[in-house]
């Protein structure tokens, strides 16, 4: 009898990994490595957030709570969506759990049954396949690539739903693109999903409040009230507000769904801390208004990036709409070798010699089911992110 189980078997451990273990490795043998592969932000959590945090220690919130989230947060989400997207939910069709994460993992786990197709757009973030698998479910990546901005058209998701298809996953702004879709984009995608009544969409709003260029977000259900019942709107206070670690997610949706996910919590993680969901609390309610400089700054970074790997031979980066990364193209670079006498094949070469030759550490682009690119997060100081890129210009230009 195997003693790992068939559901282990179905998912791989994440590819990022081997590059971030090759980092940590080349820093412990004491190389001048620049990590350009974090997926958050670079500041602290604002110091309101961990006030309120300490005073909830303080006055003994410290014990379980209700399994999907305190009556206090809930309500707080109700506000957030009706406020800044124009959403009704009641507090029985909300949920809160253990970092955005989570609340996807238990959508999927609530729902899919063997045979039933989950669209995913390619390139994305890394965990959307495997979850899917691991809920059983079959993950359908759909490539948007360069040539539409990583966005996918009306067209191509028309041409891949099928009667089994149970989730549509839209996630605008992207990680790993920054790719943000217009108002008229979704509103595209979403007279496609009004002509097929079983697929439901899970939107992704993580990086809802990074924004750039006075672009306007939007997520389903506000766009398309007909598809409000069918949409799972999920969001979480990790990017926005500098809390990776505390670990809250939420999502609002049809309370049937909602009531689900909370079974499958229930009987899986319980509660998301209870000091955490007083943080998040605050960071709902609280002021907001270090959005706004944070968003410049971020800004700021992604010109600068753009700039700089645009001037990169064989590289080619789109600004993107948001989030704080960048995916550039490197087909101009596959098939050179390197100065180092590395063979460029594929992304994952250019990585591997990236870093062993300039100790500059991005993720290559299959991590996230998009060659050939790599993934920057810019979530960095100027000054490190501008000596990062001119080791990569100098890579690139010693590409022959
Ligand atoms: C697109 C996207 N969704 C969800 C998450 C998960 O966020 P959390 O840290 O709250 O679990 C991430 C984190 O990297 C992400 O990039």
């Amino acid at each position: 009898m195997a003693f790992l189980s068939d559901t282990l078997a179905r998912v791989k451990p994440s590819p990022t990994i081997a590059v971030t273990t090759k980092a940590a490795e080349l820093k412990a043998a004491g190389k001048d490595v620049i990590g350009l592969g974090a997926g958050e932000p670079d500041f602290d959590t604002p110091q309101n957030i961990k006030d309120a945090a300490k005073r909830a220690i303080d006055e003994g919130k410290t014990k379980y709570t209700a399994v999907d989230g305190i009556p206090e947060l809930k309500k707080a989400i109700c506000a957030k969506f009706e406020r800044e997207n124009g959403l009704k939910y009641a507090p029985n069709q909300i949920t809160v759990g253990t970092g955005g994460k989570q609340i996807l993992y238990n959508a999927l786990m609530a729902t899919c049954n063997p045979g039933d197709e989950v669209i995913i757009p390619a390139p994305y973030w890394v965990s959307y396949p495997d979850m899917v698998l691991l809920a059983g479910g079959t993950p359908v990546a759909v490539a948007a690539g360069i040539e539409t901005q990583f966005k996918l058209t009306p067209e191509q998701l028309e041409a891949a739903i099928t009667p089994k298809t149970k989730w549509f996953i839209f996630n605008s702004p992207s990680n790993p693109t920054g790719a943000g879709y217009t108002r008229a984009e979704l509103r595209a995608l979403c007279d496609v999903l009004l002509r097929h009544p079983q697929v439901w969409i899970m939107s992704d709003d993580m990086y809802e409040h990074l924004v750039f260029d006075g672009f306007e977000f939007t997520t389903p259900a506000q766009i398309e009230p007909a598809l409000y019942d069918r949409t799972l709107t999920c969001n979480g206070v990790s990017k926005s507000y500098a809390m990776t670690g505390w670990r809250i997610g939420y999502a609002g949706g049809p309370a049937h769904l909602i009531k689900a996910m909370g079974t499958i919590q229930s009987q899986s993680t319980s509660n998301p801390s209870s000091v955490s969901q007083y943080a998040a609390l605050e960071a709902l309610n609280g002021p907001q208004d270090f959005l706004a400089p944070n968003r410049k700054l971020f800004e700021r970074r992604r010109d600068l990036v753009v700039s700089m790997l645009n001037e990169a031979a064989g590289v080619t980066c789109p600004k993107p709409e948001g989030a704080f990364y960048v995916y550039p193209d490197i087909s101009g670079c596959i098939g050179k070798t390197s100065a180092g006498g590395v063979k460029i094949t594929d992304d994952e070469a250019f990585a591997t010699a990236l870093l062993e030759e300039t100790g500059v550490a991005v993720v290559f682009g299959a991590a996230f089911g998009l060659s050939p690119n790599f993934r920057v997060s810019y979530a960095t100081s100027e000054e490190v992110l501008t000596e990062a890129c001119k080791r990569i210009q100098t890579f690139c230009a010693g590409l022959k």
